[in-house]
């Protein structure tokens, strides 16, 4: 596929990239189809966002984008003019590149492992972006790991831009266990359409891989690497998901 850029790949990565896609992408569809972490809401506000907020041309950043399908409603009628996603997943980035033909404005897509891929621009001096978003992708990271993704993203940032984090969070003084706990109990109660065998699968890969943090976490984040401002744009009813905006100053 020559117009998605590969950053060096390793084992690992394809076999996460493959088994991702083939186990779980069909689950994800299912969750966003009927809407149960609440994309629909999210997306709504992060078009109404983007317009508001960018009312001249702007760059976005896409860390985790999947397939894109959601993002490209998000980006219909706002003055985009770039837009960059990154992905572990070949099939994905396929599917996103379609979807992305929507919108006019120019488009990269990079295979590869979003920390990499930031370090990497970060070295090359890489242009900068008004926008940068991650949906459902820093929560498999560690703290350490999240404060060291971020710091970098300040940094890739021009004056003005917006980090949007869209993403599981915790309760404040609600531990990791009792969080994921509580998550999957939801799913097992509410969530009709996934089955017994679908269910083993988001739990099995929700305990292992899902770091939540608390809002007041990401708040010191934000202060601590000297965004602007911090501000909640969206929180749940059932306190599982959030959307969180960093705002560099001008
Ligand atoms: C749950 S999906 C979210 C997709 C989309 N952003 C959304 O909100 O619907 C997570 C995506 O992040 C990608 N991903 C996870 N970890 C990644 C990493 N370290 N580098 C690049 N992509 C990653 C996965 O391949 C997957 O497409």
């Amino acid at each position: 596929m020559p117009d998605i850029k590969q950053i060096e790949s390793n084992e690992y990565e394809a076999f996460h990239s493959k088994k991702f896609f083939n186990e779980q992408w069909k689950i994800y569809q299912k969750l966003l189809d009927n809407n149960y972490i609440r994309h629909q809401e999210m997306y709504s506000i992060l078009h109404e966002l983007l317009v508001s907020y960018f009312q001249k041309p702007f760059k976005m950043l896409d860390l985790g984008c999947g397939d894109a399908s959601l993002t490209v409603d998000a980006l219909l009628n706002t003055n985009i003019v770039f837009y960059q996603g990154i992905d572990l997943s070949v099939p994905a980035l396929e599917i996103a590149k379609k979807n992305m033909a929507r919108i006019q404005c120019h488009t990269t897509f990079t295979k590869g492992d979003f920390s990499q891929s930031i370090s990497e621009f970060a070295l090359e001096g890489h242009n900068k972006f008004d926008a940068i978003l991650m949906s459902f992708a820093l929560h498999h990271l560690h703290l350490d790991e999240k404060c060291y993704l971020i710091e970098q993203l300040q940094n890739l940032l021009l004056p003005n831009g917006v980090l949007i984090l869209i993403d599981i969070v915790r309760k404040q003084e609600e531990d990791r266990e009792t969080y994921i706990q509580r998550y999957l109990d939801i799913i097992q109660k509410d969530w009709l359409s996934i089955t017994p065998e679908e269910y083993s699968i988001m739990a099995n890969h929700i305990s292992s891989n899902d770091f939540p943090e608390t809002q007041h976490t990401f708040q010191e984040i934000s202060q601590k690497y000297g965004f602007a401002l911090f501000e909640c744009l969206y929180r749940d009813s059932l306190d599982i998901t959030q959307m969180l905006c960093m705002y560099n100053a001008s």
